[in-house]
């Protein structure tokens, strides 16, 4: 009986010590852990105030502020990083500048031509008119070869495999929006596919598993965005504790 409440006790001094100690760490390096904690604090609203600053810019011109090597550098680093399920890393992204970004925009006219109205085919112009006066368009897609290969692999993830891929490939847009924002450019997210998707391929040279899901046309800011609405954040997220 005695034997264990020494071991306790001995216990009880051990963790006293090893939270003396980490007192003692706190009161020496404090001042060096509270600006460690300021500096992530400050991190995170720097990310969040480039995710509110992010807006669909429709009025874009043939500028940029930023040189196309950063512009591919920001692509690089974005679809190097954002996650993706069972890390498949199945996104792929095509990047056009100049007469090849203006291409993305003919064909989209081309192909549109015949399957709309013949009044409403002028607004339609002008919509693809003002994507293709930008400085560039990118293009995402996903390799459903890869994708397949993960479901056959998991075969009782096929279903959310595919899902999974769309939602990979939404975050990888959202953080190529972002941060080409965060650099001065504005940008929308588009969808002519599947429309479009075989002239691309041919077009571009895109292989056959490629799939496309959006299109990005981006360039210099020539006007603002509206303001926008939002429903009340506390309706759309419930907390839990304890
Ligand atoms: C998944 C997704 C699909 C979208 N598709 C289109 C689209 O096809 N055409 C378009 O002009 N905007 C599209 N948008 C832009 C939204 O309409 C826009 O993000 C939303 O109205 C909020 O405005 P904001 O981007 O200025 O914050 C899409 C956005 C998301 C997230």
């Amino acid at each position: 009986m005695s034997t264990v409440s020494n071991r306790a006790r001995v216990r009880t001094f051990g963790k006293y010590l090893r939270q003396t100690r980490r007192e003692a760490c706190t009161i020496r390096f404090g001042g060096f852990l509270l600006s460690n904690r300021q500096t992530h604090n400050n991190m995170s609203q720097k990310f969040l105030s480039a995710v509110a600053a992010r807006r669909s810019f429709y009025g874009i011109g043939s500028g940029s502020p930023i040189s196309k090597n950063k512009i591919t550098d920001i692509v690089h680093q974005a679809v190097k990083h954002t996650p993706s399920s069972f890390n498949s890393q199945s996104a792929r992204v095509v990047v056009l500048f100049g007469k090849q970004h203006h291409r993305v925009w003919d064909i989209t006219k081309e192909m549109l031509k015949p399957m709309t109205n013949a009044e409403q085919f002028p607004n339609t112009v002008k919509k693809l008119d003002s994507f293709r006066a930008g400085h560039g368009t990118i293009l995402f897609f996903e390799d459903m070869q890869v994708v397949r290969s993960f479901q056959e692999k998991y075969a009782r993830f096929q279903d959310p495999f595919g899902q999974w891929s769309q939602q990979s490939n939404g975050m990888l847009q959202f953080v190529v929006w972002t941060a080409l924002e965060a650099e001065g450019l504005g940008a929308s997210l588009q969808h002519y596919n599947p429309i479009i998707d075989n002239k691309f391929k041919d077009e571009f040279k895109i292989p056959d598993h490629w799939s496309l899901l959006a299109e990005m046309p981006f360039g210099e800011r020539l006007s603002q965005p509206g303001e926008k609405q939002f429903a009340p954040v506390e309706d759309r997220v419930k907390v839990f504790d304890d």
